[in-house]
C-alpha cells in the first residue's frame, strides 16, 4: 500500500512509520522537524524509521509549504494517509492558542483537501481524548464528547474533527477520527509526565507533579501502533473511534510505579495546571467490535520498557 505519514518524525509517527516499512508498504513521510522539542530528536526518529528499510522524507511544512506539499501529494497518489502531523500539548496552547488554530486545524484542512484532490482512499486523523473536557471519573466512550473542552489545544481538535466529517463527505473517502489516550513508551514526547520525570530522574533532578488525584489512561506504543494498523486495514466508512488502554493510572500509582525503578527520585507537589482535565478513561468497546482492538500491554510492563530505552537514550547523550 502506498502510505503518507505526516508527522512521521515524531514520537507516535516514528513507531507507525518503521511498522509500515517493516510490513513493505511504500511510507512517504512529511514532517517539518517543528521545534516544540528538539530537532536532534526528531531526526534520530527518522533514523529509527530507517533501520526498518528504505522509505521517503519530504521535510516540508504542511502550512507554508503548501503548494509543493500539494504537487506531492498529487504526485505520489497514496492510497491511505495518516495525519499525525500537530502541535502538541495542552500548557503551550495556553501560551499560544493562534498556533494551534494554523497547525492543528488550518494544516488539517489542507491534508484533508489534498488527499480529495489525489483520490486517497482512506485517511484518518489523529485526535484526543482532550476532546472529551472535564468529566465524571469513568470510561469515555465516542458520543460523549459535545464540544465542552477546556484547552485551546483540545478545541483545535475538536475543530479539526468537525473538519474531518465536512471533508469526507466532500470528497467520500473513508475517514477515521482516532482518539488517542496518553501514550508513552520508547521515544516519548519529551514534555509528556512519563519521558520528562525519567529523563530529570536521570539528571538527579527533582520531578513536579502537578496535581493530586488525577489519572490518566496510559496507553503503550504498541498498543496505539497496533489500533492504527488495524484501522487503516479494517475501518470504513466514516468512524470515530477512542485507542486507550481501559485501565487509568492514578498519578500515585504511576510515582509508586516509578519509584520500584528509581527509590531516590524526588518529588516536589505544584498545583493544578490550567487546562489539564482530572482523569481520562477510555471505553474501548468500538475499537474492539470494528478493529479486533484490544490493549495488551500491562502499565508495569510498558513502564519497564520506557524506562529501559530512556536508560539507553540519555545515557547515549
Ligand atoms: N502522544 C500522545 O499521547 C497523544 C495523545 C492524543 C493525541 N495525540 C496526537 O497524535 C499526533 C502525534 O502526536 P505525537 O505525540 O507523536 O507528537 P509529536 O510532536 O512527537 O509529532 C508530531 C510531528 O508533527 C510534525 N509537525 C507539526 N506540525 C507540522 C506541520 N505543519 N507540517 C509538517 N510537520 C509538522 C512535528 O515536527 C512532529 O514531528 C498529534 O496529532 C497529537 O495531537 C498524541
Amino acid at each position: 500500500m502506498k502510505i503518507i505519514v505526516t508527522g512521521g518524525a515524531g514520537f507516535i509517527g516514528c513507531h507507525l512509520s518503521r511498522k509500515l516499512v517493516e510490513e513493505g508498504n511504500e511510507v512517504l513521510v512529511i514532517d517539518a522537524l517543528h521545534p516544540y522539542y528538539s530537532k536532534k530528536r526528531k531526526i534520530d526518529q527518522l533514523t529509527y524509521i530507517g533501520e526498518a528499510g528504505t522509505f521517503r522524507y519530504e521535510e516540508k511544512n504542511l502550512l507554508d509549504d503548501e503548494e509543493e506539499v500539494q504537487k506531492i501529494f498529487l504526485e505520489f497518489q497514496a492510497d491511505c494517509v495518516v495525519h499525525l502531523a500537530a502541535l502538541p500539548g495542552v500548557s503551550y496552547s495556553l501560551e499560544a492558542p493562534g498556533q494551534y488554530v494554523d497547525y492543528d486545524v488550518k494544516a488539517t484542512v489542507n491534508v484533508l483537501k489534498f488527499s480529495g484532490e489525489s483520490n486517497v482512499k482512506h485517511v484518518l486523523y489523529a485526535s484526543s481524548s482532550s476532546v472529551y473536557g472535564e468529566q465524571a471519573n469513568e470510561p469515555l466512550s465516542e458520543d460523549m464528547a459535545a464540544g465542552k473542552v477546556i484547552s485551546p489545544y483540545a478545541a483545535a481538535k475538536y475543530g479539526a474533527e468537525a473538519f474531518c466529517h465536512a471533508f469526507a463527505s466532500m470528497y467520500q473517502y473513508d475517514m477515521t477520527i482516532l482518539r488517542f489516550f496518553t501514550v508513552y513508551g520508547p521515544w516519548g514526547r519529551p514534555d509528556m509526565a512519563i519521558t520528562k520525570f525519567i529523563e530529570r530522574i536521570l539528571n538527579g533532578e527533582e520531578i513536579t507533579v502537578f496535581g493530586n488525584r488525577t489519572s490518566r489512561d496510559y496507553t503503550y506504543i504498541d498498543d496505539i501502533i497496533e489500533g492504527i494498523s488495524a484501522a487503516i486495514q479494517k475501518a470504513r466508512g466514516t468512524n470515530i473511534i477512542n485507542l486507550g488502554s481501559s485501565m487509568p493510572v492514578s498519578i500515585e500509582d504511576l510515582l509508586a510505579a516509578l519509584a520500584k525503578h528509581f527509590p531516590e527520585m524526588k518529588i516536589q507537589q505544584a498545583g493544578f495546571r490550567q487546562g489539564d482535565v482530572t482523569s481520562t478513561w477510555a471505553d474501548t468497546t468500538k475499537a474492539k467490535e470494528l478493529l479486533d482492538y484490544r490493549a495488551k500491554v500491562p502499565f508495569e510492563e510498558g513502564l519497564a520498557r520506557t524506562v529501559k530505552w530512556a536508560v539507553d537514550y540519555y545515557g547515549k547523550e
